[in-house]
């Protein structure tokens, strides 16, 4: 819906700050390609670190969109991506001025870790402010999914849950959105054990693709997915740490089985991922609460109590030559800078 005031735009600069978020209960396999509408429900919690920032500012006179990355030229693939989402804004926003995009990611790209979920929230909150689109939370979650569909639940601080949706065309892209859980009775750490930061071999879009066309393991993990939901609902509205890890853990490795039986096989995880995954069974051993979850990529993510996660950060330093680790809390909602 455009603004009620379509002011002229003159140099109208909007600056936009998001997070990752890591899902607990996975999306994985998308039922409309073009409107990123999923298989599933998911469930993800946002984290305190690794923000992107991301400044839109219409440029009239421009005769493209230019978009930079850290402060340099970003790659090709980065601005289609971009000038792609900034015409879906456009034509909803009744507008047509290029714009220039200026990003910066404390998230080593492509790697795993939802630099794409973050992006893509700070890139849809900047952009419908700066095109003067009138989106409510929902909205700009539906609209963010349009970039990339974890970025549906960026939107959100703390823990969100995204409605795959229901029906088609704009039935569909109305009912897919996220929204916050509201009664998550824990506040864990999540320790993010970096294996490798390398760029990953195949995009998730085109493993999610492959996945579907081709795993005979994939139907019955979405069907899965609608219990592990209900049940991580349930726990995390108990504060029941040990249970939410069980449940995240459970549907991670689920995921990653429907792609190990894709044709050919997708394989994110990597040795130092499984070594660390043993370290993880074996803090359980210990006694200590910790639960692992994986995307697509060879990092790992350990779900703890914050008391415990220097213990778990420093297991999982030692787990595997080269790793390094951050702790992670609940973040921060998608928000305009003033
Ligand atoms: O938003 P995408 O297309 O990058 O998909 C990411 C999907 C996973 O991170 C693997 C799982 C999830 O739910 O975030």
């Amino acid at each position: 819906m455009p603004a009620a005031d379509p002011a002229p735009a003159g140099a109208r600069s909007v600056t936009a700050v998001a997070h990752p978020n890591i899902a607990l209960v996975k999306y994985w396999g998308k039922r409309d390609e073009q409107l990123i509408i999923p298989f599933a429900d998911s469930l993800s919690m946002t984290l305190d670190v690794f923000p992107t920032t991301t400044t839109v500012t219409l440029a009239p006179v421009a005769g493209a969109d230019a978009v930079t990355l850290d402060g340099g030229p970003a790659p090709t693939a980065m601005t289609t991506r971009v000038t792609a989402f900034l015409d879906l804004v456009r034509t909803l926003a009744r507008r047509t001025e290029p714009a220039v995009v200026d990003t910066h990611n404390t998230v080593p790209t492509g790697a795993g870790l939802a630099s794409s979920a973050s992006g893509m929230a700070a890139l849809a909150v900047a952009a419908a402010a700066g095109y003067g689109l009138d989106l409510d939370a929902a909205g700009l979650s539906r609209l963010a999914r349009r970039g990339s569909g974890s970025a549906a639940r960026s939107i959100f601080g703390g823990f969100a849950v995204w409605h795959a949706g229901h029906g088609s065309g704009a039935t569909a892209d109305a009912s897919s959105y996220a929204e916050p859980v509201t009664d998550a009775a824990i506040d864990p750490a999540l320790v993010i054990a970096v294996v490798d930061a390398g760029p990953k071999a195949i995009s998730s879009r085109a493993a999610m693709r492959r996945t579907v066309a081709t795993s005979p393991l994939y139907p019955a993990w979405a069907e899965a997915n609608a219990a592990d939901l209900a049940a991580m609902r349930t726990a995390l509205a108990a504060g029941d740490l040990a249970a939410v890890g069980q449940i995240a853990e459970h549907n991670a490795l689920g995921m990653h089985a429907t792609m190990l039986a894709a044709r050919p096989a997708i394989r994110y995880l990597s040795a130092g991922s499984l070594a660390l995954l043993d370290r993880v069974a074996a803090l359980r051993d210990e006694g200590v609460c910790a639960y692992a979850t994986m995307d697509a990529g060879p990092n790992v993510k350990v779900l703890c109590a914050p008391a415990d996660a220097g213990r778990v950060a420093e297991a999982m330093q030692l787990a595997w030559p080269g790793s390094s680790v951050v702790v992670a809390r609940c973040g921060p909602a998608a928000r305009i800078e003033p």
